[in-house]
């Protein structure tokens, strides 16, 4: 595609997902009038697509500087790249399919715009910010992190005494998580993967790898579609609930032998390694949901394999053994790998929790350390997106609020 082609493929993008986020534009017309972030600096790096560029615009109508890379090196597009740099006060560093070298390099070009805000899906600019680039620190009024796996890597340094700048967890508003995680990935997996495969789900035995909010999500659109559903966990309460939820639940180790497609949702390494793949089917399929590529182990895949083929876009096909063992956008996440990632309706409340965070860091000084997102701020999302979706729902009456914060009535 020329540069004029993919400049107008990204505005046509943009300008789909823009309509279909209420919320973020209500958001963007109030930002516009008021002009909250007039002269700060946002530095950004998230998965650049459609709806990450209706957020980076709304910042910037809001009077803010903005750079932006990406947050993984096969989640770009390139369209929604180039046409974000034909806009006023914004930066876009972000290509597809960049190198380690490349991504890092990105990261660098977006903090010498000497920002005083950050937003982070996955906490890579946070961590450059702390090991190389300290000297930027003194200035950063805050930063807010998108993903589960950011948040884990924030508490870390927290514990550690490392956190040096104040992070609002956008991941954990209500607003974010319950939607976001649960049935954005839970639709936009099985997007990616049936895109991808253009082979049936029903009927096949699907492996779920962790049944948090993304895998509670992805065993729910999988039962859906007619898959025999089997969850792995590590931890006893969530491995009830799955079971409870109708799903088999065992040990991967087990889990191995019987699944045609494997999607996995831990945020955590080696969910799936050698003496896994050495049980595993002829031509299952493996995916990760998970925010790094290391929940399927390639490397020892890899050392196992006779020979390695590409045999379809985002598929690669290890032979083991004389099994065929496919490897779905090399392990990284599979929505945006290789589809266009959340619904934009969903996207609508995690990018307004953004949005909102940004200015609550612009106008209150906050102490070093993770915050959680401010309580009216979620419910103001959750408020906006009902009202959105033309629901009204009860007020609670003074008799009902005095009996709820009363202790005299009984039986
Ligand atoms: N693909 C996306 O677009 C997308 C969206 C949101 C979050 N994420 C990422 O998905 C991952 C999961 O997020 P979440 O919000 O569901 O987290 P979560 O903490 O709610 O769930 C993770 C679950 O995995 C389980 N687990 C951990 N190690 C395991 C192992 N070895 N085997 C089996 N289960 C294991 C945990 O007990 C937990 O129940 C994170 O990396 C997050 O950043 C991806």
């Amino acid at each position: 595609m020329s540069e004029k082609e993919l400049i107008e493929s990204g505005d046509m993008k943009i300008g789909w997902v823009r309509n279909h986020m209420p919320v973020l534009s209500i958001i963007r017309d109030n930002f516009e009038r008021e002009q909250p972030l007039k002269g700060h600096k946002i530095a950004m790096a998230l998965h650049v697509e459609a709806k990450t560029a209706a957020l980076v615009e709304t910042l910037a109508i809001g009077g803010a500087e903005v750079a932006i890379t990406g947050c993984n090196p096969l989640s770009t597009q390139d369209d929604v790249s180039a046409a974000l740099n034909t806009r006023d006060n914004i930066d876009c560093y972000a290509k597809y399919d960049c190198c380690g070298d490349e991504y890092y390099e990105a990261i660098d070009k977006v903090l010498d715009m000497k920002p005083d805000i950050t937003i982070d899906d996955g906490a890579d600019l946070i961590f450059k910010l702390h090991t190389e680039r300290q000297d930027m620190l003194p200035e950063i009024l805050g930063g807010c992190e998108e993903t589960t796996t950011g948040i884990h890597r924030l508490k870390a340094m927290e514990k550690d005494g490392a956190l040096k700048m104040p992070v609002i967890a956008v991941n954990d508003a209500m607003t974010k998580f319950l939607f976001d995680n649960r049935y954005g990935t839970g639709q936009s997996s099985w997007d990616g993967i049936m895109r991808t495969t253009n082979l049936l789900v029903a009927g096949k035995t699907v492996v779920i790898g962790g049944y948090g909010w993304c895998g509670k999500g992805a065993a729910m659109r999988a039962s859906g579609l007619g898959a025999d559903v089997v969850v792995t966990e590590i931890d006893p309460i969530r491995a009830l609930e799955a079971r409870m939820d109708g799903h088999r639940v065992m040990s991967m180790t087990e889990a191995a032998k019987y699944g045609d497609i494997f999607v996995t949702t831990t945020g955590n390494v080696d969910v799936l390694t050698r003496k896994h793949f050495e049980v595993m089917k002829d031509g299952a399929i493996l995916a990760n949901s998970g925010h790094f590529n290391v929940e399927i182990n390639l490397e020892e895949l890899t050392a196992m394999a006779g020979s390695i083929n590409i045999v379809r876009k985002n598929i690669k096909e290890y032979n083991v053994a004389g099994r065929r063992i496919n490897v779905l956008a090399d392990g990284r996440l599979v929505n945006l790998a290789a589809g266009d990632g959340h619904p934009a309706e969903v996207m609508d409340m995690s990018f307004a929790n953004q949005a909102q965070c940004v200015k609550y860091i612009a106008e209150n000084k906050l102490e070093a350390g993770v915050h959680p997102v401010p309580r009216d701020l979620d419910i103001h999302v959750a408020e906006l997106k009902l009202k959105s979706l033309g629901i009204e729902i009860d007020e609670l009456e003074s008799h009902q609020t005095e009996y709820l914060e009363g202790w005299e009535c009984g039986t």
